[in-house]
């Protein structure tokens, strides 16, 4: 479709006058139903699986929708998709196809079958652990970083609640303090290492790497490096750095890191909670491809929730989106979110060079409730900011306590909500503005069955899928990261004492003693 098509819808949705919360829910006695979708999948051995998504709570109405459908058409939408799952080079900067879908069975016949076949390979390695062919290992020290450390964290912290197979840390940053806190934590005689790195060139990474085999060394460990295992998709430089290609589990280079976590990245996920709920994390967000994949329009609930994204962002000049999940196992759900959408969509050219003419990914943040009430409502409640908010909680608990935890733990999570949206004033003659609650502020709810593997894929591939469609509608190429280079090269040139600094990063340098 030509830009003038889209700069024109663009233009139409810019008129649109915006109505207030209060008057959709006044005007149209339907809109609960027509802005909730409840998505329904089984997994084999795990049942149905429900989740439901609200967006009668924010903005967005037939209206909006209608126009923001023909921007999904206008922007190539299901040629994008359709191109996304056969393979087509959907990352032109790198001249790549992003087939991380193929990892969990979406993609081509070729693709999925090197997928599965990879997916078997780990599983054998993990059952073989579990078996005690390695010894007895009790820890594992997983080191990457970025995509290959966030997405591990979040799902072993996410579904290892309950029952943990290994006990696994995860070191990202290259202070050596994180380091040692896991060797604290660890004794080395049952501890394994997985090196976790898409380019095993990465500079913390490799770094943690060889202080962990280090350590294994220094405490007498058999065979130190048989105790390794690299996560990589450049396996030759995992058997150059000394890992025995029998223990280096392979990854396509068109797998992203920041959508990794289904490949063999998703190791020290597969050996905490084993192969079957493994698989079923992958069969979860295999649903939500094929939800993706098949449903048209508004229908389509990662394109719906862009809907809401591009109307916040570029219609209302919102500069950050918030997520809140009211479950501790999703603590980490914010950090892994900031970079699946900040990484990807965090661009100002489109996917052709062109600069973008709006903004592009808001940024990301959140917490955990009912923490966060009360620690950052308050500016989501009074500040001066619009930020959109989204809401994920859980039907069935994830504790055994008193119910009455899990009920209140519910009850603040749909009050916040209500609250955001119905505004007010605390004071008793209703009148002091420091009591003032504006109201008409947008959220979205994810209300899930259970939070068990499968609907944690779901979750999360859900994400994936709306961070690719808010890519499509604005133009640009979710799949490259060259913004983290500069910051990259600099620190090398810095630390090899190479290259011309400012004069602030020249004093600094001298005042730590690098100069
Ligand atoms: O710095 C950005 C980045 O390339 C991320 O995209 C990636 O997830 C991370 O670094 C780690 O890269 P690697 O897996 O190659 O070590």
């Amino acid at each position: 479709m030509t830009s003038s098509k889209l700069s024109a819808v663009w233009s139409r949705l810019e008129g649109m006058a915006p109505s207030t919360l209060a008057d959709l829910f006044a005007n149209d006695s339907e809109r609960v139903a027509k802005m909730s979708q409840r998505i329904e999948f089984e997994v084999p051995e795990y049942g149905t699986s429900g989740l439901l998504l609200d967006w009668s709570k924010t903005h967005l109405d037939d209206d909006l929708l209608d126009a923001f459908e023909e921007l999904a058409r206008a922007a190539g939408f299901d040629a994008a998709r359709k191109s996304l799952f056969d393979g087509g080079i959907i990352n032109p900067t790198e001249g790549r196809p992003a087939t991380h879908g193929a990892m969990r069975g979406s993609g081509t016949d070729a693709d999925v079958e090197e997928g599965m076949a990879l997916l078997t390979r780990m599983g054998m390695l993990v059952d073989a652990i579990h078996d005690g062919a390695l010894g007895e290992v009790k820890h594992l020290i997983h080191i990457g970083i970025g995509g290959s450390a966030l997405g591990p964290d979040l799902a072993v912290d996410a579904l290892t609640r309950d029952l943990k197979l290994v006990d696994v840390h995860v070191v990202s940053n290259i202070d050596g303090l994180a380091l040692e806190q896991a060797f604290a934590a660890c004794d080395p005689a049952t501890t394994m290492i997985a090196v976790a790195s898409k380019t095993f060139t990465t500079i913390e990474t490799m770094t943690n790497a060889a202080s962990a085999l280090k350590w294994l060394n220094d405490n007498d460990v058999d065979d130190p490096s048989g105790r390794v295992v690299a996560l990589t998709a450049n396996p030759e430089k995992a058997v150059e750095w000394g890992v025995d290609e029998t223990r280096v589990l392979p990854f396509p280079e068109s797998v992203g890191g920041r959508y990794s976590l289904w490949s063999s990245i998703g190791f020290p996920v597969a050996l905490a909670v084993g192969m079957d709920d493994f698989r079923a994390m992958l069969a979860g967000a295999q649903a939500i491809d094929t939800h993706f994949r098949e449903t048209e329009g508004r229908a389509n609930g990662p394109l719906l929730a862009a809907f809401g994204d591009q109307y916040y962002t570029r219609l209302r000049g919102c500069q950050t989106r918030a997520i809140f999940a009211y479950d501790e196992r999703l603590a980490l759900l914010p950090d892994y979110l900031q970079q699946l959408e900040m990484e990807s969509n965090g661009k100002s050219v489109t996917a052709s060079g062109d600069p973008v003419s709006g903004s592009t990914a808001p940024i990301t943040w959140g917490g955990v409730g009912t923490d966060a009430q009360h620690a950052v409502f308050q500016l989501l409640h009074q500040g001066t900011q619009l930020v959109p908010v989204d809401f994920i909680a859980s039907i069935a608990p994830g504790d055994e306590l008193n119910p009455a935890h899990h009920k209140a733990l519910l009850t603040n999570c749909f009050a916040q909500g209500a609250a955001l949206m119905a505004g007010g004033n605390m004071s008793a003659d209703g009148k002091d503005p420091a009591r003032a609650f504006p109201g008409d502020r947008p959220s979205a709810m994810f209300l899930v069955d259970d939070l068990d593997a499968a609907m944690f894929g779901a979750l999360i591939a859900f994400h994936e899928h709306r961070t690719f469609a808010n890519a499509v509608l604005m133009g640009i190429n979710p799949f490259d990261q060259f913004g983290v280079e500069l910051g990259k090269k600099m620190a090398k040139d810095i630390e090899g004492g190479e290259g011309e600094f400012d004069a602030s990063t020249a004093a600094l340098m001298k005042a730590a003693g690098l100069g």
